[in-house]
């Protein structure tokens, strides 16, 4: 439901089990998870999630029912969430739901008999994006040293910034170096900031020199309540090639995907690209998550 109820240990488990499905060869895998069945329910648009999590299954043996529009389900009659989550948990032998509203995955598996994997809640949590964040950051650093991280873009109504934030306050000491305007400010920090510091600010160019990390998210037009306020901010940052020649070598340059205007395509022939190996270790996490929902051992 939310990286929030696990702690750092079990983060570490379900990291080093994405280690080992990437490692595993693929005719081992195409076993693990024979004869299970996801049940995919998707009430928000999706690509990487989605297909990751239905790649993960079938790659791992298993099959996929689901639907990736509600429109065409018994949601358009009126049907309940609760009462869609009792029919298809018939049907399959686990869930990952998606849903516009906050704390919607949570009151589907408190009703649910088999288990439930949030793929996003509005703005609150996307528990297995912040897996596959913490997993790309743990490739570029080492555990060890101090990192100095950088968010930019919709601080306010991102579901991975706070909740990536709050984990890597628990796992390692960081810097954060939190860049966005006034109307997209993060509106609560978190209580406990451990050893971690803090810093606000509007200057784009320096956060991306100081940074070993720079997180950048879209502005979440599907949130605001006013049109003319995203229409204010959609464009507040915008990151290319030439503002990056000043970035530190080894500085690696994070987005969950889908961008719109944040990150130039002439970044991605970077060394500093790392979205799309993110989307890659994506399909790994959830092969680990599956896995071990659905009671696996190695
Ligand atoms: C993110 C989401 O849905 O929260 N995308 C994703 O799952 N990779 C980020 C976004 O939509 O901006």
């Amino acid at each position: 439901m939310s990286i929030d109820d696990l702690s750092a240990n079990e983060i570490e488990f379900f990291l080093q089990l994405t280690s080992q499905m990437r490692m595993m060869a693929s005719d081992v895998k195409r076993t693990l998870l024979a004869g299970k069945i996801l049940g995919s329910m998707f009430f928000e648009p999706s690509t990487r999630t989605r297909l990751s999590f239905e790649s993960a299954m079938i790659r791992l043996g298993g099959s996929v029912i689901g639907f990736s529009d509600a429109t065409n389900t018994s949601t358009a009659k009126g049907e309940s969430l609760v009462d869609t989550v009792k029919t298809v948990e018939k049907y399959a032998d686990i869930l990952v739901i998606r849903h516009p509203k906050e704390g919607a995955a949570r009151l589907a598996a408190e009703q649910s008999q088999i288990p439930v994997i949030n793929a996003g809640d509005g703005s609150n949590q996307h528990p297995s994006q912040t897996l596959l964040d913490l997993y790309t950051i743990g490739q570029s650093s080492s555990l060890w040293s101090a990192l100095t991280v950088a968010f930019v873009g919709d601080l306010r109504y991102s579901r991975t910034i706070p909740p990536l934030i709050r984990s890597l306050i628990r796992m390692r000491l960081c810097r954060f170096i939190l860049v966005a305007p006034e109307a997209l400010r993060m509106s609560r920090f978190p209580v406990d900031k451990g050893v971690s510091t803090f810093e606000e600010t509007s200057d784009l160019r320096a956060a991306l020199a100081q940074s070993d990390i720079v997180y950048v998210s879209r502005v979440q037009k599907e949130r605001f309540a006013d049109p003319l306020e995203y229409e204010r901010v959609k464009d507040s940052y915008s990151i290319n090639a030439e503002m990056l020649t000043s970035a530190k070598p080894t500085m690696r340059l994070l987005h969950p995907l889908p961008r719109v205007n944040e990150i130039h395509p002439d970044v991605d022939v970077t060394p500093h690209a790392a979205y799309f190996d993110q989307v890659e270790f994506g399909t790994y996490v959830r092969q680990a998550l599956l896995f071990h929902y659905l009671g696996g051992k190695l």
